[in-house]
């Protein structure tokens, strides 16, 4: 790679961006975006990853749900364009860019990650599963995605008992609280606190 990534400066462009998707898209906005950076920060400390490829993780976390602006189908292909398009005015080259544009690629379902970054990558964008607002979080998405109550809790269930993280540090720092908001879902619990915050 040509010389380091100044991160900053497409932090806070991008942060502009989701900022302005916020009205139409409760969920896949900054918040979202910004757990993800967060996530990627410490599960590649964690794994050990290095400080290049770490930056490039960082880039990709930040453009990897930019491209929701245009369509959620596909949006990780408008994501990968909108890198392709805009990092070469940060001072990245080819190479980077192109390695940016492989993660944001990892991150669409069905996942398949092909090492350990894009590992990082759909551990990060599912972090939300294993955190105590997941309610919270959750709903959002719902009514982002328009979906019946009772219908998403049944859906969140099945998707909640089937997913695994692929990281150790994610199973470790996530998985616990996971199985929790899993019993949450079940037992009704999760329901009482989404009426609760949004009455
Ligand atoms: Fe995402």
């Amino acid at each position: 790679m040509d010389g380091k990534i100044d991160i900053l400066p497409i932090y806070f462009d991008t942060q502009k961006s989701y900022e302005d998707m916020e009205e139409k898209l409760p969920f896949h906005n900054w918040m979202h975006t910004k757990t993800f950076f967060e996530c990627v920060c410490y599960l590649g400390a964690l794994e050990n990853i290095d400080a290049d490829n770490l930056d490039l993780l960082k880039v990709a976390a930040l453009y990897h749900d930019r491209g929701n602006e245009v369509t959620r189908e596909g949006h990780e292909e408008e994501s990968m364009k909108m890198a392709r398009e805009e990092l070469p005015e940060y001072g990245l080259t080819q190479e980077p860019i192109d390695a940016v544009a492989r993660f944001i690629g990892s991150t669409k379902t069905p996942t398949d990650p092909q090492d350990i970054l894009e590992m990082i990558m759909c551990d990060s964008d599912m972090a939300v599963l294993g955190m105590d607002y997941f309610p919270y979080v959750s709903e959002l998405l719902r009514i982002e995605l328009d979906v019946p109550q009772d219908e998403w809790i049944h859906d969140q269930i099945k998707f909640l008992k089937n997913h695994e993280y692929y990281t150790k540090s994610a199973k470790m720092l996530f998985d616990k609280q996971k199985r929790r908001n899993l019993d949450m879902l079940k037992s009704g619990e999760y329901l009482e606190i989404v009426e609760s915050v949004f009455p």
